[in-house]
């Protein structure tokens, strides 16, 4: 055993952890997040892991002070809820678990689902997920599509009514423009949006001129802003490259950005953050995630990852102070080949 080191001895070796203030109950928690959706099969699962190293590595995060994980029923079809429950079930105090609910799995190997907004589903989904966190309350419940079938205000009304039974502290919204959130907020307040954003996906901000930054309408109401996605998928952390090839049911196989042709030509969106990588001697995702959040001080990233050695990389990100200068050249990084379809 000499010299070997656990994953959570690793973990807990020195850092100061950087944290942000999660306004609705006023806890402050690690400025870096972290998205479990890959330790299941979902997005891009690995499969040489087991379940026990995935533990490990939740652990391990709890450990380094990441104070935000997050999950989803659909994750895996209840595996990675379980997965959380299994491995932090006793350390539920020292974390904020936040899991969606809305969506329902078609085909776990072609990742076809459809969305559910209807109460009697939501109410449902919230007890299975209460029953694989190994919980008595969610602590953040998004809703995590608004069901086009389904009034948003009877999807919220039903998430609200399971606050009022204690099964839910906080809800969150995931991907919604600004009259969704002002809609669900005038039934109950908004604790948090999750929206993809980041440096080569920045729809969210896009509409700042027209009233439509849900950024900025999270910081005037009190929510924490949670960008998804934030290293576009791990393109913005420049390992992936015109030859990287994907497992097979990798998400990316079949995304438009991930095209070989699309790669190389969105190479060139990683030239201002090397730029600014340089500057810092940082790496390409601790200025993709440092930039997330220099967007406001109520915005907690959560990059997702299965491996310790990046998660640390990541959370350092939040050391990481930007320059005017630094911001103007990523604010100029130029927009992805092809849109997703
Ligand atoms: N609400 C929604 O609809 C929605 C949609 C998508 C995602 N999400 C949430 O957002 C979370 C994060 O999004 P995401 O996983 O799609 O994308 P992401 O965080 O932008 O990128 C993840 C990819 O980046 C790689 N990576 C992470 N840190 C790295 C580093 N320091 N160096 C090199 N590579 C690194 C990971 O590789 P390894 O796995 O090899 O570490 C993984 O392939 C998800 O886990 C999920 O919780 C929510």
């Amino acid at each position: 055993m000499g010299g070997f080191i656990t994953l959570a001895e690793q973990a807990r070796s020195s850092h100061t952890l950087e944290t942000r203030l999660f306004r609705p109950d006023g806890r402050r928690i690690g400025a870096v997040g972290l998205g479990c959706a890959g330790l299941s099969p979902w997005m891009y699962a690995r499969p040489d892991l087991d379940d026990q190293a995935w533990a490990s590595l939740l652990n391990a995060a709890v450990d380094l002070g990441v104070g935000l994980l997050d999950t989803a029923d659909v994750y895996g079809q209840g595996h990675n809820e379980q997965l959380i429950g299994q491995a932090l079930g006793h350390r539920r105090s020292e974390v904020l678990i936040a899991t969606k609910v809305g969506m329902v799995v078609d085909d776990l190997a072609t990742l076809t689902w459809h969305c559910d907004g209807r109460p009697t589903h939501l109410r449902a989904a919230v007890e299975a997920s209460l029953r694989r966190l190994r919980s008595g309350s969610v602590d953040l419940c998004y809703l995590h599509r608004v069901d086009p079938a389904v009034p948003l205000e009877e999807s919220w009304g039903a998430l609200a009514s399971m606050v009022k039974d204690g099964m839910i502290r906080h809800l969150g919204l995931s991907d919604v423009h600004v009259r969704d959130a002002e809609r669900a907020h005038r039934i109950h307040p908004v604790a948090a949006i999750q929206s993809e954003l980041s440096l080569w996906s920045r729809a969210p901000l896009g509409g700042r001129r027209h009233g439509e930054d849900v950024v900025d309408w999270c910081a005037r109401n009190g929510a924490l802003f949670v960008p998804f996605s934030p290293l576009g998928r791990g393109f913005l952390t420049g390992t992936i490259t015109p030859d990287t090839s994907f497992a097979p049911g990798d998400l990316r196989t079949r995304h438009p950005w991930f095209t070989s042709a699309a790669r190389a030509g969105n190479h060139r969106i990683l030239t201002p953050l090397r730029e600014v990588a340089k500057r810092h001697d940082a790496t390409e995702s601790q200025v993709a995630l440092a930039w997330l959040l220099a967007q406001g001080d109520h915005v907690i990233p959560i990059p997702g990852t299965t491996r310790l050695v990046y998660m640390r990389s990541n959370i350092s990100a939040a050391k990481l102070t930007l320059t005017p200068q630094d911001l103007s050249l990523l604010d100029s990084t130029p927009p992805p080949a092809q849109e997703p379809s």
